[in-house]
């Protein structure tokens, strides 16, 4: 089964890239074809190129006048299996309380585990589905999904064991991260490092066993786990061949990027406070992604990373976000690009190649997806009659995305 995509105002990310993460002033060149044709065979890009050149037969023609066509965005950084919605702290927000505080009380990712722990398997399967298919339509077409919510050994696994029935429920491209680390459990409160042992020798082996994760999270922060505690766990994760992804930097600098850059991380998240310091250690780090997610600081209310920084330093981006019921309720790539554009000063192309191929990267998904190549998987979406790539960005409120392929099949 082939399929012809032709009369493409603009085929966008379509051609040769660097072979790392795009840095510095490379994230403000999209590679773009006018007028261009996209052929896939089966569930791979065979083709694409001017209309000139465009094969004359397919088993299936699409007409895309007018329109543009995109690689899925890659989000790399979501908490998508979760038991309930928060809105009680969202009004607790808006009549005065800071995240940090709802967290202090029991509340946030505490509160999440409370009712994961109540909820079976089938239900959060059910739920994360739905949000799965939802953010397909909004045009993603690969996830990284934490657990987190578990914060014991059998709910973490529940966690895991729905991401991995989610893998064989969709053509989607899923990774899975093991984040027991996201925040103390109150059984635990005066015995931290007996948590940490927890993590660190029955979950961590049981989880390897199972082959449930791809990578290890932590989140370093004053209201979860200090550096110290970040490095043991990810260390005890490396030995399990789970690479770090690590949250960190949301609210204070306290050595999170030094202790992730140690590990070699392959993404250090959030960001929204970074000092010069941090600054330099990711400039020596050449293999870790800094991942940016505005809708949080949207969500809470707080300050948004320094983009334009980061980019002025050569320190590869990526967007993603960071799905989640206490800080970002929301799955939508498109909103957090343009997010990105109008609160962090990125061009419309800086952050697509972070929503894209960086995000790719940040997945290590980066030789199948994340751009239009031959041999690549087709998964790309084509957007309604747009008038250029930054209408995409500009139009925030809009559903530009009409039409999702995910290897070569419409959804
Ligand atoms: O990435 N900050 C830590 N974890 C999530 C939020 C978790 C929650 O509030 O439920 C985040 O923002
Ligand atoms: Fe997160």
């Amino acid at each position: 089964m082939n399929t012809l995509i032709k009369n493409i105002k603009t085929l966008v990310q379509a051609g040769e890239l660097p072979d790392a993460p795009l840095r510095g002033k490379d994230m403000a060149t999209l590679p773009v074809i006018d007028n261009a044709f996209l052929f896939i065979k089966n569930n791979q890009i065979a083709g694409f190129g001017d209309m000139k050149n465009c094969p004359e037969r397919a088993d299936k023609i699409v007409d895309a006048t007018g329109k543009m066509v995109f690689p899925t965005w890659c989000d790399s950084h979501t908490h998508l299996v979760y038991a309930a919605n928060r809105e009680g702290e969202f009004v607790d927000r808006i009549k005065g309380l800071t995240y940090e505080e709802i967290a202090r009380r029991g509340g946030g990712i505490l509160n999440s585990a409370r009712r994961l722990r109540d909820t079976p398997e089938d239900v959060l399967l059910e739920d994360a589905y739905e949000r799965l298919q939802e953010v397909v339509r909004y045009g993603t077409g690969a996830i990284e999904i934490k657990s987190g919510y578990g914060l014991t050994l059998e709910s973490e696994l529940k966690i895991l064991r729905v991401i991995r029935r989610l893998k064989d429920m969709t053509d989607v491209t899923i990774k899975a991260t093991f984040l027991g680390a996201h925040a103390l459990p109150p059984e635990y409160k005066d015995k931290r490092t007996a948590y940490i042992d927890l993590i660190m020798n029955e979950m961590l082996p049981r989880i390897a066993d199972e082959g449930l994760a791809d990578y290890c999270d932590v989140f370093c922060e004053k209201v979860a786990f200090t550096p110290q505690e970040t490095e043991r766990i990810i260390a005890a994760g490396q030995q399990y061949g789970l690479r770090p992804k690590i949250h960190t930097n949301q609210f204070n600098c306290m050595g999170g990027i030094q202790a992730a850059v140690k590990h070699n991380a392959l993404s250090v998240d959030h960001l929204e406070v970074v000092n010069e310091e941090e600054i330099a250690c990711l400039q020596n780090a050449p293999n870790t992604i800094a991942t940016l997610l505005p809708s949080a600081p949207f969500f809470i209310n707080d300050h948004y990373p320094p983009a334009r920084k980061l980019i002025n330093a050569d320190i590869p981006l990526a967007l993603a976000t960071d799905f989640n019921p206490g800080s970002s309720p929301s799955g939508k790539m498109p909103f957090v690009v343009s997010l990105a554009c109008i609160k962090m000063r990125m061009t419309p192309e800086e952050a697509i190649n972070a929503a894209t191929i960086n995000g790719a990267y940040a997945i290590e998904a980066d030789k199948t997806l994340g751009s239009i190549e031959k041999g690549k998987q087709a998964n790309f979406f084509i957007t309604k009659k747009i008038s250029s790539i930054a209408q995409l960005p500009y139009s925030f409120g809009s559903d530009l995305v009409e039409t999702v392929f995910i290897q070569g099949k419409k959804i």
